[in-house]
């Protein structure tokens, strides 16, 4: 339990609290009822549990938007149902990590008030990013920059001084330069660290320092490759981040042991290195998996890259096909491989056509794959059901500001979210008494955690067979490549444990070992059909 490298090979699953089980009947998902699925969760056999934000917000960006860092949600449940939360998660022999959201707070957060009402120049304005507009009575946004789900990134206050908000509007970017602000985070992170929780996931990592000059560039210039230096560009992955979390880190292990973070850096890969590194946040995303398409070669490189970046660093490697930002992988694999990287493009499950008995094949194999790499696997609520991504959400329900903020361009991120089906019937499919703040499609019946648990094939099982077979496997962070043509990608890990995943449409044969496992119901054994992958003993 107190071992300090917990994280390095972890299995964790990432809920995304409103969407996973809701107690109450209010439709919303909660503590509650998280806590009631516990035995669900210790019996898929995962290692930790990563909370998306729970925190009191009024849901701008699905949470992300934190009005009070150290409070949860009431619709979510209290204080005290967090601290059951965490025992109970302890007491089942799993780890609890939690969300943080540094770059911005909600528009609601009593800092963001008090800086309206305290007026231009104000302590209370430099804890946020605020500046005059151009044009003759400061009309015009101070620059043309570009928010990240479309539209403006500067809005403008009743008394004309405009504030900088990266993402939605609700979210104003803070000013990582005020030492209130770092030192309010310190005493955040110190809160809930207090309360037990195992680790933190640190989202958009690479944000929190800015350096804005008087004169503003242009967005042009600001995205234009090569314009500004590594480490140097004036709001992204600036070297001094890392002063950031060389204090977080100094926090994390005055703990025992110390709290693990991972930071969400969408950084080049060699930027990750940093991030990574144990006077940092000592592990980071690498999101490489999730643009990458069917493809042998790709995947063979992003793996071999993405462990010599975890040796550089330190730190283990990490492993993410979905998540509730991207469009879920069953989905993304039964795109086709011109698609996979463009999934964003769905627009209601008819353009492009989704092959959903290949996307589901292809994503198990690609999962099993992950599971048998050396470093820690990131999953996402629902995956283990195989469910494909929710197209078919009518526009008046969505709820993402993308899809608001992007009209035309993109549906969002609601299709991920969807709250999951537990069982085959009833109002809301299981998630609870009542109903679903997102609209379930009827096929979710079929996807139903019951129905699974019945089917020694299913999707679900799978999981499970593969979780329990991962943590007895586990070894050193090491593989050796096994070389079994273009198509194919197959390694063996140091104690004999051998995965070979057919990415080509001939099929493999192997027989240098018992077959453990396969991510194809109807292969035989020593047979690796296309779009699947086997665990040898061998
Ligand atoms: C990354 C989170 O994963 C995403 O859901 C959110 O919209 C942005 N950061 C802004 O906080
Ligand atoms: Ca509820």
């Amino acid at each position: 339990m107190n071992d300090p490298d917990w994280w390095r090979n972890a299995a964790v699953y990432q809920i995304y609290p409103r969407s996973f089980a809701d107690a109450n009947g209010d439709g919303i998902g909660d503590l509650a009822g998280i806590t009631s699925r516990i035995p669900y969760l210790r019996d898929l056999g995962i290692d930790a549990v990563w909370l998306s934000p729970f925190y009191p917000s009024a849901l701008s960006d699905g949470g992300y938007d934190v009005d009070e860092y150290r409070d949860v949600d009431p619709r979510i449940g209290s204080l005290d149902d967090f601290d059951l939360i965490v025992s109970a998660l302890h007491d089942a022999g799993l780890k609890i990590i939690v969300d943080i959201v540094p770059n911005h707070t909600s528009d609601r957060h009593a800092w963001f008030q008090e800086a309206l009402a305290a007026g231009p120049g104000s302590p209370a304005r430099d804890r946020y990013i605020f500046r005059g507009g151009k044009g003759e009575h400061g009309e015009l946004p101070p620059a043309d920059w570009q928010s990240k789900f479309g539209g403006p990134g500067w809005t403008r206050v009743p008394d004309g001084q405009w504030y900088l908000h990266t993402f939605a509007k609700e979210q104003p970017d803070l000013n990582w330069a005020n030492r209130e602000v770092r030192d309010d985070f310190l005493t955040t992170l110190a809160f809930w660290a207090d309360r037990g929780v195992d680790g933190f996931r640190v989202d958009v990592a690479h944000y929190l320092t800015k350096a804005i000059p008087e004169v503003l560039p242009s967005w042009e210039e600001l995205r234009s490759p090569g314009a500004y230096s590594e480490g140097f560009h004036p709001l992204v992955d600036r070297d001094e981040v890392h002063e950031i979390y060389a204090e977080w880190r100094a926090l994390f292990n005055s703990y025992a042991p110390p709290r693990a973070a991972v930071a969400e850096a969408w950084v080049p890969a060699h930027r990750r290195v940093r991030y990574a590194s144990p006077e940092s946040l000592g592990q980071a995303f690498n999101f490489d998996l999730l643009s990458a398409g069917w493809d042998a070669t790709e995947f063979r490189r992003i793996i071999s890259d993405n462990l010599d970046l975890a040796a550089r660093s330190g730190a283990s490697s990490t492993w993410v096909f979905s998540s509730h930002d991207k469009v879920r992988h069953a989905t993304r694999f039964g795109l086709g491989t011109r698609t996979n990287g463009k999934a964003w493009l769905l627009t209601g499950g008819t353009d492009p056509v989704e092959d959903r008995t290949l996307g589901l094949a292809r994503a198990r194999a690609a999962t099993l794959l992950s599971l048998a790499l050396p470093g820690s696997a990131y999953l996402y609520q629902g995956e283990e059901l195989g469910l494909p991504e929710v197209a078919e959400i009518p526009d008046e329900c969505r709820q993402d500001p993308a899809f608001y903020r992007n009209k035309g361009v993109e549906v969002g991120r609601d299709g991920c979210r969807v709250p999951l089906p537990w069982t085959p019937d009833g109002s809301s499919f299981g998630f609870g008494p009542g109903g679903a703040h997102l609209p379930q499609p009827a096929w979710f019946a079929g996807y139903a955690v019951t129905i699974q648990d019945n089917d020694p094939d299913s999707t679900l099982n799978l999981y499970r067979r593969a979780l329990d077979l991962r943590s007895r496997l586990r070894t050193q962070e090491s593989l050796e490549w096994l070389d079994l043509g273009p198509h194919v990608v197959a390694f063996r890990r140091p104690n004999g444990w051998t995965s070979i995943t057919n990415f080509g449409d001939e099929t493999v044969v192997f027989d240098g070992g018992e077959q453990l496992l396969s991510s194809s119901a109807t292969s035989e054994d020593g047979i690796v059909e296309p779009s699947t992958t086997a665990w040898f003993a061998a």
